[in-house]
């Protein structure tokens, strides 16, 4: 048996904190029994996790790949790297694609790019053809080929009634692997953020740009609230940015409802302050809030009401992102700097952030069979190697990404990922993609 070796790391995940060397049988890409005595007398290959926290490989919610349409920007493989070298082994890629992923055609082109990348690919699709808000896609056909998240994400689906259609055709839907079905949503207004290219607020004012209140974001998160009362269907909210949506989440969950919620680091990592240079780096939708909601994004994600950390990373080629301010598109990187930032900026233990970049996501995405944990014989060795002490400078240069659209070049941080494995395979060993 050919085996991989993970020696002289923690190992954290949903079991407690053991240190234990790990072993991988290459062939079938399992955790197994570690054979007793020195890795060097049974592996063939062994990684180094000596400082570091062993977790199960992280799991994003909310990924833009850019493939098809926009390969420049990034694509399938590009994107996966850059996942891997963030610790990620299953990401879920969003639909709003160059053409759309409201199709079977669409998403069986993703799965067939997914297939060679470095990490698994799990496409959503529209909840809407063409995400264009007026007619449901081909949900029950999309379900059939895997597909387990729909979004109209990059906007809000704003008709109530086609909501609840949605959220019952959802409902009704029986799929083979018992994994639920979650129709995901890009809470905003749009009569209420319409020209607003940032967070409205004082600083909005003063920089003379135009503003998205928060309650363009809060009166759709209030409405998917209702709708999950109503249907008995859960939701998840996409990237929460503001104080009054965990307070609406956290009564919602407080009451039984079925929703799920996202933020995503930039939201706390950042304030609308970074938009005063003007860079349209820092433009993201939604936007980057005030201090006071970075605050309740943190206390959200401490105390349970939001469950996930997704990135809603957003590549975009230079020339797109060097437009003004008020011309450029929304989005920013975030597969790379997503473990460093929560490590950096909550205050959580590491098993918290397993939970909240791994297990729970997993769960959400319908993927906790191959991945979240907990690690032990019999499961799939998705694994993440990390170092929480290390501390480096974000450079975008030396991004995997295709794009550069990074708000934190030249931060500090610390926690970095050392080594990913996927299905087996060591694709990042010390911080280099393998392939
Ligand atoms: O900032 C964003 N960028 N927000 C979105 O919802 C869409 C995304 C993109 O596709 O660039």
């Amino acid at each position: 048996m050919s085996l991989l070796a993970i020696t002289g790391g923690t190992v954290v995940d949903q079991l407690g904190r053991r240190t234990i060397d790990l072993a991988v049988d290459r062939a079938t890409g399992q955790v197994v029994q570690a054979p007793s005595g020195p890795a060097a007398d049974w592996a063939d290959r062994v990684l180094d996790a000596t400082g570091c926290h062993v977790v199960p490989g992280f799991v994003d919610l909310h990924v833009h790949l850019r493939q098809p349409g926009n390969e420049a920007a990034e694509t399938i493989e590009s994107g996966s790297r850059a996942a891997a070298r963030g610790g990620f082994t299953a990401i879920v890629a969003m639909p709003n694609t160059t053409p759309c992923m409201d199709s079977a055609a669409v998403v069986s082109e993703v799965l067939a790019y997914g297939k060679s990348a470095l990490c698994e690919i799990k496409p959503s699709a529209a909840i809407t053809i063409g995400r264009d808000g007026e007619a449901l896609s081909p949900m029950g056909e999309l379900a059939d080929l895997g597909v387990r998240m729909f979004t109209d994400d990059g906007t809000g689906l704003q008709d109530a009634m086609l909501m609840r259609r949605a959220l019952e055709y959802a409902g009704s839907l029986v799929v083979d692997d018992g994994q639920p079905i979650v129709l995901s949503q890009h809470c905003e207004v749009t009569a209420l953020s319409q020209g607003g290219v940032m967070h409205e607020g004082t600083v909005s004012s003063r920089l003379g740009l135009g503003g998205q209140p928060a309650e363009a974001e809060e009166l759709m998160v209030a409405r998917d609230i209702a709708l999950a009362r109503l249907t008995g269907v859960r939701v998840h909210m996409q990237h929460l940015s503001t104080a009054g949506s965990v307070a609406l989440v956290r009564a919602a969950k407080a009451e039984g409802h079925p929703v799920t919620a996202e933020a995503c680091p930039h939201h706390f990592a950042l304030t609308d302050e970074a938009c005063a240079s003007y860079d349209p780096v820092f433009k993201v939708h939604p936007p980057l809030r005030t201090a006071d909601d970075v605050a309740a994004i943190k206390a959200g994600l401490a105390d349970g009401t939001i469950d996930a950390i997704a990135t809603d990373h957003a590549p975009h080629t230079p020339d797109s992102k060097e437009l003004p301010f008020d011309q450029a598109p929304p989005g920013m990187l975030g597969l790379e700097t997503a473990y460093a930032l929560a490590n950096t900026e909550l205050d959580l233990e590491p098993e918290a952030l397993v939970e909240l970049l791994s297990t729970t996501p997993a769960r959400i995405a319908g993927v906790a069979e191959r991945h979240g944990g907990p690690i032990e014989p019999g499961r799939q060795a998705n694994l993440a190697v990390a170092d929480p002490e290390a501390t480096w400078t974000v450079d975008r240069s030396a991004m995997a990404s295709n794009s550069v659209n990074t708000p934190f070049h030249g931060r500090e941080v610390r926690g970095r990922i050392r080594h990913t494995v996927f299905n087996g395979e060591p694709v990042v060993i010390d911080g280099e993609a393998q392939r």
